[in-house]
């Protein structure tokens, strides 16, 4: 049957048929909410690069947690802004019970117990001082199995203080496994692992390295160990890999230019799929706000709906906040 049979604009006529026909649903629900911590007492920062997201200092980020909770969000995602004066090249500070992000970890959880979940971030670069992901050689080459034991030191120190997803966004080769049996071992059997999966060197992750204090710091790149933007098929045998040693989720990131990768995922594994949608790609987003070039409302929920139409569980967003309130009405 052909036109003037089959129209298919009859469906998209009316608000309640358009409704009625919507195949792909964004709620809150949907969202993690990525949070940066500083030190101190009543302090907010900031950040040029990422207008309208600031570090907040423990005590804020608590009442923060208190909205995203009223709002509907049910994950953070927790960064720190390590003091100067703490970082090292080994970024021991990583395994500090009491650094920003145990604190952070062990006064959200006291004043909101479970009803929200709190994600953190296992890699060395907000605690190094060349601000690299791992451990350097004397060439600066990023070395992975030392890395690997860093890394499960730093896993149990934040699932010891209570964190609910740990997840990885170092690209070494077997962290996972390695950090899985860790967890096992001590008994941590209900912390997930979110794996960064197919993580890839790219040019939109620059806001996100003031928000962390790392991008002075960086000498070089980080290619060696994060994914060609080339790539497909290994992003799939990295998803392929992180299943296998255990994760429980996988993640894609950057996102808007990586949906191809997600459906690609999403199809070869059918598991949870998540894609941040990192600094650069908000920062776009306000930029263009800004320039006059577009709705702000508008552009956000569309962005949001592409990456669960893509195939998405959920998505990282900066725009968390501002995306719920839009969907709670
Ligand atoms: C580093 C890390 C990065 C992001 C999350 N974890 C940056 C990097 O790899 O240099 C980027 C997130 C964003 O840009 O919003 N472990």
């Amino acid at each position: 049957m052909t036109y003037p049979h089959t129209r298919l604009r009859r469906a998209r006529a009316t608000a309640w048929s358009r409704a009625l026909h919507r195949e792909t649903i964004l709620t809150p629900a949907d969202l993690i909410w990525p949070v940066f911590v500083t030190d101190g007492e009543g302090v907010e920062e900031p950040i040029a690069s990422l207008p309208g997201v600031s570090r907040w200092s423990v005590d804020l980020l608590v009442e923060r947690a208190k909205e995203a909770v009223e709002l509907g969000i049910p994950c953070l995602a927790l960064f720190p802004n390590t003091q100067p004066e703490r970082r090292s090249a080994k970024g021991e500070e990583a395994l500090n019970p009491d650094n920003l992000m145990c604190r952070a970890i062990r006064a959200i959880r006291e004043a909101c117990g479970d009803s929200i979940g709190l994600l953190t971030d296992v890699a060395l670069d907000p605690y190094t001082d060349h601000g690299q992901d791992g451990l350097i050689d004397a060439e600066g080459y990023v070395l992975n199995d030392d890395t690997v034991e860093a890394l499960v030191g730093q896993a149990l120190n934040q699932a010891r203080a209570g964190a609910d997803i740990i997840a990885p966004s170092d690209m070494m080769d077997g962290r996972i496994e390695a950090i899985r049996a860790a967890l096992e071992a001590e008994g941590h059997i209900n912390v997930q692992i979110m794996s960064y999966a197919a993580k890839y060197a790219s040019a939109f992750y620059g806001p996100f390295r003031d928000a962390v204090g790392s991008r002075g710091l960086l000498k070089g790149d980080k290619k060696t160990y994060q994914m060609d933007p080339a790539n497909t098929e290994e992003a799939l045998r990295e998803v392929e890999l992180d299943l296998a040693e255990g994760a429980d989720s996988v993640m894609v990131k950057p996102g808007l230019p990586y949906l191809d990768i997600v459906r690609r995922v999403k199809e070869a594994f059918e598991v949870p799929v998540f894609a941040y949608q990192v600094s650069g790609e908000y920062a776009m987003i306000e930029a263009a706000v800004a320039a006059g070039a577009g709705d702000r409302d508008a552009l956000v929920l569309e962005t949001l709906l592409a990456f669960k139409r893509a195939g998405c569980s959920g998505i990282l967003t900066y725009h968390a906040v501002h995306a719920a309130r839009l969907l709670n009405g």
